[in-house]
């Protein structure tokens, strides 16, 4: 197995694995160290079942469904993303980590791409223990302990709702409290693996600062969503027919670059559970 960096910020192509089969124990760890290490890992030229990518997303843990967005019918913990040929891109357009909005978020995130547009619909990556890290001591010390608000309503309710609840989309959504539910987590987040501190707000689900109000937290949200996104940051993937991707929701965001109208794209969609992020082990 040869794992290769794709930049000097995160995310790590892994070449000479076959994840259709059974994996040994050995490639397993090799690939979860990877996973650790660079925050979003990338295999190429798989030919998958959706049973050999439920297989190999559960080697990470346990699997979820969404509780907004439908599942396939024949494997509900599978979201098939569809962008048809002719509309934007919505789905994972802008920054965000998986499913902040729940109380615990899904730890990772494992995408298969089987229709990829001839140009553009690539994703970006961004590494959030960076964005932590590079922040000033004055900074860190003054985000320390602060609580930030996360929910589902923004991007779940703009901007086509009504075809997205009734069925009229090529992606299938349900209506229910999970939509306007707001959830707390600390706005620094230690990951329970590799106990490095992330920046954890991100400009899709963050509403406010916990016991603020919006107003008063857009200035300091905004300023740390841009710095979140530094290129410096950034890792960017292309991808091709047969393209796997998994990347860690607990220290990465990512954003589905929407480039790409003319051409239809179809990528399948697992999520990992996860645990409530906490600031302090
Ligand atoms: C997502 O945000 O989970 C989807 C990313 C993509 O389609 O590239």
């Amino acid at each position: 197995m040869d794992v290769r960096p794709l930049t000097g910020a995160m995310g790590a192509e892994i070449l000479g694995v076959r994840l259709s089969g059974a994996l040994s124990n050995a490639d397993f760890d090799a690939i979860h160290q990877a996973f650790l290490d660079y925050g979003a890992i990338f295999f190429r030229d798989q030919t998958l079942r959706r049973e050999d990518q439920i297989a190999f997303a559960r080697r990470f843990g346990d699997l979820e469904e969404h509780p907004i967005v439908e599942g396939m019918a024949e494997h509900s913990e599978i979201i098939k993303v569809v962008k048809p040929k002719g509309e934007a891109a919505e789905f994972g357009v802008g920054w965000h980590t998986d499913n902040s909005f729940f109380q615990k978020p899904s730890k990772a995130t494992c995408l298969y791409g089987e229709v990829i547009p001839p140009y553009g619909g690539d994703t970006v990556y961004a590494n959030q223990y960076l964005a932590y890290e590079t922040l000033s001591d004055g900074m860190k010390a003054m985000l320390e302990g602060l609580e930030a608000i996360h929910s589902a309503e923004r991007a779940y309710t703009e901007p086509q709702t009504r075809d997205k609840y009734e069925g009229r989309r090529a992606m299938r959504y349900r209506w229910s409290e999970a939509v306007l539910r707001e959830v707390v987590h600390p706005v620094l987040r230690l990951h329970p693996e590799t106990k490095r501190k992330a920046l954890y707000v991100n400009p899709t689900f963050t509403v406010r600062f916990k016991d603020m109000t919006e107003e008063e937290s857009r200035p300091l949200l905004h300023y740390l969503y841009q710095h979140c996104a530094r290129p410096d940051f950034c890792c960017r993937f292309v991808w091709r027919k047969g393209s796997l991707a998994l990347w860690d929701n607990r220290c990465a965001q990512h954003y589905a670059v929407d480039d790409y109208r003319d051409y239809e794209r179809v990528m399948f969609r697992v999520t990992v559970k996860g645990d409530a992020p906490r600031g302090k082990i």
